[in-house]
């Protein structure tokens, strides 16, 4: 089976600076895969080129053997800044039937797609509350269920646990590993604990694509607490890149 994923030798730029240098990876289907990286490092610039948003200056990119651009429906996007004006008088539903835009459904059918989706993310009686009272932790699954309610194969997600509390953090976390791996997960976060425990695999990427390793099946744990220790995962990692 192709790859759901292929980018080869990726570069783009912006204002005269190139963003994303030569990057190369591919992601099978089912995979769950984390992209860290700084601040600045082209995390969200690649997420955009893999929703067909921004186009490669050179290189291949492929989803599900098309160019991104017209994979449509195919892939499901939660952006970092979702630029909502949470004061817009619009109900969750409203919110989630967008992500239906440019398909040929009924308003019978949309509404159907979109319960099914809020249902999908736990939060279908929220589905009639204005957009704006919602907690940050059900804002994040209403956009979830905007991303999910097209049946993406890929779903996309930048930071989508930025600015949450640890429960709501690790509630997100549980509901992308009950998509996956139905739906091939790509998840942007500076979160690496959470990543390490349920990523399959990991991206680390500063411009350039600097690490790219599978994540062993049971976490890696620190002797004394039993807990996930990044510390060793980002050494290992750090210590391959100067290798590299
Ligand atoms: N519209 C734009 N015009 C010019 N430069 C841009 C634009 N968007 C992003 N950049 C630049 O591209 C580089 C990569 O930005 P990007 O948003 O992809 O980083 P990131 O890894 O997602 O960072 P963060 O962790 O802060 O979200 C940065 O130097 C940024 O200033
Ligand atoms: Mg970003």
């Amino acid at each position: 089976m192709a790859p759901v994923i292929e980018v080869e030798n990726l570069t783009l730029w912006r204002d005269r600076q190139k963003v994303l240098d030569e990057v190369s990876f591919q992601l099978s289907a089912g995979s769950f895969l984390g992209v860290i990286g700084p601040n600045g490092g082209g995390k969200s610039t690649l997420l955009k080129v893999l929703a067909g948003l921004l186009e490669a200056d050179s290189g291949r990119v492929r989803i599900l053997s098309l160019p991104p651009a017209q994979a449509g429906a195919r892939v499901g996007y939660v952006p970092q800044e979702t630029g909502f004006n949470l004061a817009f008088p619009i109900t969750v539903l409203d919110v989630v039937v967008m992500g239906l835009l440019g398909q040929k459904l009924n308003k019978a059918e949309r509404k159907s797609r979109a319960m099914a989706a809020l249902e999908r993310v736990g939060i279908a009686p929220l589905a009639s509350r204005r957009i704006g009272t919602l907690s940050g932790g059900e804002r994040q699954r209403a956009f979830i269920a905007r991303a999910l309610c097209g049946q993406p194969r890929l779903l996309l997600l930048d930071e989508p646990t930025a600015n949450l509390d640890p429960k709501a953090q690790e509630a997100i976390y549980t509901l992308l590993k009950s998509l996956q791996p139905e739906i091939t997960i790509v998840l942007v976060s500076h979160d690496i604990a959470h990543l390490i425990g349920y990523a399959s695999e990991v991206v680390a990427l500063n411009r350039r694509l600097l690490h790219h390793e599978a994540l062993p099946s049971e976490q890696i744990h620190c002797a004394q607490d039993g807990h996930v220790c990044e510390v060793e995962l980002l050494g290992a990692l750090l210590k391959k890149a100067e290798c590299g």
